[in-house]
């Protein structure tokens, strides 16, 4: 199966990937990100790939969230996604970049408006006193923002895009004789090679 990507960059086959991954599971486009401090030590959590191209993974966050605070000062990231219903498996690692305001004002636009409030409500990944609070904040930002048909982005969320270095793709075959084959970035162009399992 693994031998049908002659594609010469990792985008095109990872698209396919995807979107065979929607057909037959929910959150298809949900990925763990790893960051890591300075000193080296990582931590993961799942993110919701926002938009993929060949400059390309991005996803969005509050800035102020321990994972942005982690690439500020350390750039380099990886994520992961697992696809269950197809046995396959996608990695790519690379330097993590804030998207333009541009885009991060457009998608935020496109968001649902509780979504929108919960992006101002949330003071993501500081610690909450109880759920009150959270409702609290919900409720006084619903009233700020209640003559206003639309709301502006806060300044501490925006989005972050992964551009890989090196893309690798696994496919589940039989005996664990597992398929693995990785695009490596070389300079303006890519290079494959295949892995043992
Ligand atoms: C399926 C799923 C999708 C998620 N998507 C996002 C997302 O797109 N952006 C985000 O900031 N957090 C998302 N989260 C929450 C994160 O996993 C995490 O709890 C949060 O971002 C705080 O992480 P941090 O404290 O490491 O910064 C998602 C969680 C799950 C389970």
């Amino acid at each position: 199966m693994i031998e049908d990507i002659a594609d010469r960059e990792p985008f095109a086959p990872f698209e396919r990937w995807l979107s065979l991954a929607e057909q037959s599971e929910k959150l298809a486009e949900t990925m763990t990100l790893a960051t890591a401090t300075l000193d080296g030590r990582p931590s993961v959590r799942a993110v919701l790939l926002k938009g993929v191209d060949r400059r390309g993974f991005v996803f969005y966050t509050n800035l102020e969230s321990r994972k942005s605070g982690e690439l500020f000062v350390n750039p380099h990231a990886a994520l992961c996604f697992h696809w269950k219903s197809l046995m396959r498996q996608v990695r790519a690692e690379g330097i993590a970049e804030q998207v333009s305001e541009d885009e991060a004002d457009a998608y935020f636009a496109s968001r649902a408006r509780g979504s929108q409030i919960a992006a101002w409500a949330s003071d993501q990944s500081r610690p909450l006193e109880n759920r009150a609070q959270l409702e609290q904040r919900v409720d006084t930002f619903t009233r700020r923002f209640a003559d206003r048909s639309v709301l502006p982005r806060p300044n501490f969320w925006s989005g972050f895009r992964l551009v890989p270095e090196r893309v690798e793709f696994w496919q589940d075959q039989p005996s664990r004789l597992h398929d693995r084959l990785v695009f490596i970035r070389d300079g303006e162009s890519w290079r494959k090679e295949r892995l043992f399992p």
